[in-house]
């Protein structure tokens, strides 16, 4: 398959292209390179070696994405990314978030419709909020969203699952990730926050190799047995797997509707205390770390029931929280001494 990866030199994004060239596929990018690095593209090809195409392409500018999807009419595979993605910022600039993840979902879209075509849509487990039950079934409420950001993704589903109803041509799937962390097995691409990271496993790593003086453990009052909040976190690999599995679940015409949803996650929830500790072992460093307040917005538990993800898309997750953690600490060394250079 020929596939256009949007926001494909992102954390996500380029461990997806990675998987698609891995399998056989052809893979076009387009990034605008708001909160990502060219270099990230000499690093696809060294460690598959293809280069991708990649065009610089802001998805909000409408006659853009017109003019590129014209210049590339045989398109008509799309894994979308590009989005912002920090929750705080979203609520201090809630229409740049709405602007760019809602328009460049819509623009993109517009341009698939009179054709034969697949999407998949980058969705979070954000749009449960707190679940009622655990693990989190894809049946579970979607809840009123936390942040602008959690409702551009919530919003974004509902936009897709719309258009679904009447495009019969345009077959979806929504993966509704969990908590991605870790990196590539060769360390050549990860996650490159800018500015101090708001996710734990960044901030963990920052910390441990001294960019950061001290962790904040955000409430050790939760109703768990340490204290700290549960999530579900997913070796980005994994996830990245996810995607090659679902698209080509469409183009072999497996899907039930022309709109699926999958949680994507491992199914065990872990507690902050547990991340550390696991940290620390593998990393052979002790951190620096202090209990802080409840962070807002922040929910007790998320963790997947997988059985859909396992059953029908055919995909499980095969890392550990330790084997994850394992890359995300090499990733750090690497980045701090190599070509990125920060
Ligand atoms: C967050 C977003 C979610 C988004 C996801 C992307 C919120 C409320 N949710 O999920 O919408 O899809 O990132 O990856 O922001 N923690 C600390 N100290 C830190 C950072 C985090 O203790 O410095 C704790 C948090 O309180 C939480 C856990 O670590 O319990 C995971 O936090 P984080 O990595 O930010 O992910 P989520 O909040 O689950």
């Amino acid at each position: 398959m020929k596939v256009l990866v949007t926001g494909g030199l992102g954390f996500i994004g380029s461990h997806v292209v990675v998987e698609l060239q891995e399998r056989g596929h052809e893979v076009v990018i387009v990034d605008d390179l708001s909160n990502s690095s060219i270099k990230v593209l000499d690093q696809i090809e060294s460690i598959t070696g293809v280069k991708p195409l990649f065009e610089k392409l802001d998805l909000r500018v409408k006659k853009d994405v017109q003019d590129f999807f014209s210049k590339h009419s045989d398109l008509n595979n799309v894994i979308h990314f590009a989005a912002f993605k920090a929750v705080g910022e979203s609520v201090e600039k809630p229409l740049d978030y709405y602007e760019n993840n809602l328009n460049s979902l819509i623009y993109v879209l517009q341009n698939l419709l009179n054709k034969e075509s697949r999407f998949i849509f980058s969705s979070s487990c954000t749009v449960y909020g707190q679940a009622d039950e655990l693990p989190i079934t894809e049946n579970a409420s979607v809840k009123p969203a936390e942040s602008p950001y959690g409702n551009s993704k919530k919003v974004g589903e509902e936009i897709i699952r719309d258009i679904c109803k009447v495009t019969p041509g345009l077959n979806a799937i929504a993966l509704r990730y969990f908590n991605p962390i870790g990196s590539h097995a060769t360390a050549k691409i990860g996650e490159l926050p800018i500015g101090a990271p708001q996710n734990l496993v960044p901030f963990i790593t920052q910390t441990a190799i001294g960019l950061r003086d001290q962790l904040s453990v955000f409430g050790d009052d939760y109703p768990t047995k340490d204290g700290t909040a549960i999530r579900d976190y997913i070796h980005v690999v994994d996830l990245a797997k996810a995607h090659v599995v679902a698209l080509e679940r469409l183009d072999a015409g497996k899907n039930e509707t022309n709109l699926e949803t999958f949680n994507i996650g491992t199914g065990t929830g872990s507690t902050v205390m547990e991340v550390i500790d696991t940290f620390e072992e593998v990393s052979g460093k002790s951190l620096n770390y202090k209990i802080v307040p409840r962070r807002a917005g922040d929910i007790t538990a998320a963790y997947a029931q997988t059985d859909r993800a396992n059953n029908i898309l055919g995909w499980k997750a095969q890392s550990s929280l330790k084997e994850a953690l394992e890359s995300a600490w090499k990733w750090e060394q690497y980045v701090r001494s190599d070509v990125f250079g920060k």
